[in-house]
């Protein structure tokens, strides 16, 4: 495949997203607390993460190495980092996920699979086949800099957020919740989907890379209305919510 041909698909999946945008803001996605049996059959959540998530790390794995552009420092950098994020998210994450009971679509599942599969090639793809780190001083680009600071914050913050929650989770009962408090739960509601948002977005910058690019517009696009329905649910849920706390950004949304 040619850069121009890569580039016009990467294109269309970014619009793809952002035609979806209404139609995610207006629709619950149906797992975790908002799952319904309205969706068709149902699945185990802790397999469902896995057979989601794993194409994001192996589609990404395959293309990358086996793509024919040069293979510099920076592009393994960017490797790695992937690599670290998804193998956590895919094989780490969802045997810490407490609620066994849990049931997730099978619908949604497929959507995240096909999701994953999609990214994960565009972004291997991207990475191991278009040389484009290859000129000097990317190193000490702002634009690099940044996006490295951007891309390490919000790891670190996603983390600890999943955490605290996974944490909350171990002593309460299956579908039994209360409110996160601490840290940058003071300011929002969902500070997890606030940190995967920034390093997305580091990692667009970072890599200078049309397909992170897109994924960091999927990434919004996915969890903006996710963050929403969390902090009305919450509010619902709970006389006494924090008035002043937000849904995904602090003292704004
Ligand atoms: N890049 C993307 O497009 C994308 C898309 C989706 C998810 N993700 C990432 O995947 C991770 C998980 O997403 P998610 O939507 O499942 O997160 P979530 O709804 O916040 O739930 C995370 C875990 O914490 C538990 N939990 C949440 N709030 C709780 C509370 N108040 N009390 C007790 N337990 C609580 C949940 O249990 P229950 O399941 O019982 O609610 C679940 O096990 C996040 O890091 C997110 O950023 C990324």
């Amino acid at each position: 495949m040619d850069i121009y041909l890569f580039t016009r698909l990467v294109v269309c999946w970014a619009l793809f997203a952002v035609l979806l945008f209404p139609l995610l803001l207006k629709v619950t996605a149906p797992y975790g607390r908002h799952a319904t049996m309205k969706w068709g059959p149902v699945m185990n959540n802790r397999a469902a993460w896995v057979i989601m998530e794993a194409p994001a790390l192996l589609v990404f794995v395959f293309v990358f190495l086996t793509g024919n552009g040069q293979k510099n420092t920076l592009n393994l950098v960017f490797f790695l980092a992937w690599v670290v994020h998804y193998t956590h998210r895919s094989f780490v994450y969802p045997f810490r996920i407490r609620n066994h009971r849990r049931k997730m679509p099978v619908v949604v599942m497929l959507m995240a699979f096909f999701f994953n599969l999609v990214n994960g090639f565009l972004n291997g793809w991207y990475l191991g086949n278009a040389a484009a780190y290859a000129f000097p001083g990317w190193l000490f680009d702002v634009r690099f800099l940044a996006g490295a600071a951007l891309f390490a914050g919000g790891l670190s913050l996603n983390w600890w957020a999943d955490n605290r929650l996974l944490k909350l989770r171990k002593v309460l009962q299956p579908g039994e919740y209360i409110i996160p408090r601490g840290g940058m739960y003071r300011y929002v509601s969902c500070p997890n989907f606030l940190g995967e948002i920034v390093e997305w977005g580091g990692f667009a910058l970072m890599t200078w890379s049309p397909a992170a690019l897109s994924f960091f517009v999927w990434t919004v696009v996915n969890l903006l209305p996710r963050a929403l329905d969390h902090h009305r649910w919450y509010r619902r849920k709970f006389a006494d919510y924090p008035s002043d706390r937000k849904a995904l950004v602090p003292f704004v949304l």
